[in-house]
């Protein structure tokens, strides 16, 4: 059977070509996954937007000017070699846009095992660990796909509402959410719409506007022409998701000393970079947020059970809701996935969402 791989020039993400592999094979103390299906959404641009800044470039690496995406998904285990792997097994994880991936398993346990390949070693370890897809770990999988679209961005969200409720909301009376129809976005509107008394705004393109009104999550929906029609005296908590320099600058000088948290989260308006320097704009400093950080305090204040805990619960919740929003498209083969990651690329639907396999 051919084996392929989704390529795309690193300096310019609208290049893109698909590369027929060789056969799969393992060396010593390696084991070969098919990649079985995988989510892809506006975060897997971000990585390569972000992809020398953050070594995103570097989990799953391709000759010359080319390189892989990551994306989150499913893969099998073909080939155990002589690890601790069982052929058969189904992870969670870090896969590259591809048929398959060969690991070094490292630290392998029942629930799951770290990617010991040397290239691999110096990147976050969030990305290099592997999760078995068992009812004992967490899976319902009735949810895969659900699993591989949507829970990245939800935990996300999760981490996010926990930290502005962590932080008193620095002060402010209002929380606005640009890029407010991405699904990391409306988790984090899901969540504090549920758990939090506090005014959410959502700000988003004209195009997107119907959608994220219909959503029903925010108090109030704003599009980022109308910026300046927003009430300057509220104190204001800003969540940014689209990284969109020039709206990042008019909401800073609209609110001034106002704008009490600027959290740098995403990149979705990539193409919109050009602004002033975010170090030299009136009220609070940009900062990007680390989510790593905030699981790391959390899993020390409640411990890593507990956490857990409420991450699922609140996963499940927002499993009764996410369907009637957006509808998970399946799709598969090398054509089929080129063209929507073109679509995403560009800023497809927001309310549909992909799911592909090779
Ligand atoms: N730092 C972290 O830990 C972390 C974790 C998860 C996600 N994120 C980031 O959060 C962002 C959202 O990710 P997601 O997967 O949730 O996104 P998504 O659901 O795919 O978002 C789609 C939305 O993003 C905007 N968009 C996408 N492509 C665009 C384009 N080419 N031009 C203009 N707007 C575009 C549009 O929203 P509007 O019209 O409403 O602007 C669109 O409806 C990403 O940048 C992602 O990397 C960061």
């Amino acid at each position: 059977m051919s084996s392929y791989s989704l390529e795309v020039v690193r300096k310019d993400l609208g290049k893109t070509r698909i590369v027929d592999l060789p056969e799969a094979s393992a060396g010593a103390g390696e084991a070969i996954f098919r990649v079985d299906k995988f989510g892809l959404t506006a975060n897997n641009i971000t990585y390569g937007v972000a992809g020398d800044i953050i070594g995103y470039w570097q989990f799953f690496p391709a000759e010359g000017d080319w390189g892989r995406i990551p994306v989150w998904g499913i893969g099998t285990v073909i080939n155990a070699g002589t690890t601790d792997l069982k052929e058969g097994d189904e992870y969670y994880g870090y896969f590259p846009m591809s048929s398959y991936l060969v690991v070094k398993p490292d630290h392998v346990t029942p629930r799951g095992f770290t990617d010991g390949a040397e290239h691999r070693s110096a990147l976050p370890p969030t990305y290099n660990q592997y999760s078995l897809m068992n009812e004992e770990n967490g899976f319902d999988r009735q949810y895969d796909t659900h699993r591989m679209v949507y829970y990245p961005l939800f935990a996300t969200g999760f981490i996010l509402d926990d930290y502005l409720f962590d932080n008193d909301f620095f002060g402010a009376d209002k929380i606005i959410l640009s890029s407010a129809s991405s699904k990391t976005s409306f988790s984090l509107a899901f969540l504090l719409n549920k758990n939090r008394d506090c005014h959410v705004i959502g700000l988003t393109s004209t195009g997107n506007k119907a959608f994220v009104e219909g959503l029903g999550l925010y108090d109030e929906v704003v599009t980022y022409d109308e910026v300046e029609s927003m009430d300057a005296s509220s104190k204001v908590a800003f969540v940014d998701m689209a990284g969109n320099r020039k709206v990042l600058e008019r909401l800073h000088h609209h609110f001034n000393d106002n704008m009490v948290c600027s959290c740098g989260v995403g990149i979705t308006h990539w193409e919109s970079r050009d602004g002033q320097d975010p170090a030299t704009l009136p009220g609070a400093k940009p900062t990007m947020f680390f989510a790593p950080t905030q699981f790391q305090k959390r899993g020390q204040d409640w411990g890593p059970a507990v956490l857990q805990q409420k991450m699922n619960d609140a996963w499940i919740d927002f499993l009764g809701s996410v369907d009637s929003w957006v509808t998970i498209n399946e799709r598969s083969g090398p054509e089929a996935l080129q063209e929507t990651y073109q679509e995403v690329l560009h800023g497809a639907a927001p309310n549909q969402s992909f799911a592909l396999s090779l």
